[in-house]
């Protein structure tokens, strides 16, 4: 059957957050499939701060597949992007379009090519997840171009394809991705513990330590991990596992004490588990670590935390207050050591957890 001809350009536009992980991920079990060791939490930011818009448009006069990402070309040869890509028109639906005489057939899917431009309102690669919410983006777009009717659930098992905690961000709210048993990794996917609405006392801050590219990526950083610490089979296997169970019920009760504790020594441990690898991963810097004590230091003087720290694979702090007051005395606190434009620190993002419901389509 020949590929539909015509003029036309069909087109869908997604908005996808970042998420943060409270219970890391860190560590494959199978590599190509993106198999985590682990299940993992997370929180979805609000979209207006830290997100990817992506536009994906069909054309029977597009050669060849072709992404931009903020504006400059990329390769989609890589085997994560070609994964996505794979799976969405697997599940393509028909659609038709009768006043603009646009009719796609199933199997017509295969062979329109697409083109993909994505934007981050934040830096890439800088430790702020940005393959997450790209990827999340990636795949719900492509999606409902190309009329797809799988679950969020089903789209985070293709999302994580793209990049494990991608999977997070499809949902709102606290999200867990369970790990799955299954080799085909069909049962590897996110599920929304609490929507957007639930907790919605807590604010976010990031610090932004470095906006620079990381020097270690996630990807190979785990990889060498998983190949040299003993440390992190103890994790997956003894520390996780309870943790999950005990951040659940903080998340549910809106137990902000448990959550913070939690939230810190599952923070520290990813970064004890960097260390213990061969050759050590440093993701952290002085000032993340000046940071940390700041933090401490208050809530022990407090007697109750008020604020949890977590860091993902970069120096950048991200920083949960119980409510808006504690908040704005974080801030302050902040501001005043550790003064923007100055050496230690670029700029502050202050922001809800909460986002729109369906990704802001
Ligand atoms: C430290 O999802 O970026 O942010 O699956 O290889 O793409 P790949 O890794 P990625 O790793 C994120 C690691 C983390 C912790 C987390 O988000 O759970």
């Amino acid at each position: 059957m020949a590929a539909p001809e015509g003029q036309w350009v069909l087109m869908a536009t997604g908005r996808s957050p970042t998420n943060i992980a409270v219970i890391k991920y860190w560590g494959k079990r199978d590599e190509a499939l993106i198999l985590p060791v682990n299940d993992s939490i997370s929180v979805t930011l609000d979209p207006g701060h830290l997100s990817a818009t992506t536009t994906v448009a069909v054309s029977p006069s597009f050669p060849s597949d072709r992404m931009w990402l903020n504006g400059k070309e990329i390769s989609l040869s890589g085997g994560r992007f070609q994964s996505c890509l794979r799976e969405i028109r697997k599940r393509a639906c028909e659609f038709e379009d009768e006043k603009k005489g646009i009719k796609i057939k199933k199997e017509d899917w295969e062979k329109l090519h697409v083109h993909i431009a994505s934007y981050n309102n934040f830096p890439t690669a800088a430790g702020l997840a940005s393959s997450a919410a790209g990827f999340a983006c990636l795949v719900f777009t492509l999606g409902k171009l190309m009329n797809v009717k799988e679950d969020y659930g089903e789209l985070s098992s293709i999302a994580r394809q793209g990049s494990g905690s991608a999977c997070r961000s499809l949902y709102g709210g606290f999200v867990k991705w369970c790990m799955g048993k299954k080799d085909d990794g069909s049962d590897s996917l996110a599920v929304q513990l609490a929507d957007e609405t639930h907790w919605n006392d807590l604010v976010i801050i990031i610090a932004v330590v470095s906006s620079k590219q990381k020097e270690t990526s996630s990807t190979s950083g785990m990889r060498d991990t998983v190949e040299t610490s003993p440390l992190l089979q103890y994790r997956a296997q003894t520390v996780v596992p309870s943790r999950v169970l005990k951040m659940e019920e903080a998340i549910k009760n809106q137990d902000f004490e448990s959550f913070a504790k939690l939230t810190c020594a599952d923070s520290n441990q990813f970064h004890a588990v960097c260390l213990d690898t061969s050759p050590p991963i440093f993701y952290m810097n002085d000032t993340s670590h000046r940071i940390i004590s700041l933090v401490e230091k208050w809530n022990q003087s407090e007697g109750t935390p008020q604020v949890a720290y977590t860091f993902d694979a970069g120096p950048n702090a991200v920083l949960i207050a119980r409510n808006r007051k504690t908040a704005a005395v974080l801030l302050q606190k902040l501001l005043y050591y550790f003064p923007p434009q100055d050496k230690d620190l670029s700029s502050y993002l202050v922001g809800d957890k909460s986002i729109l419901g369906d990704a802001g389509l």
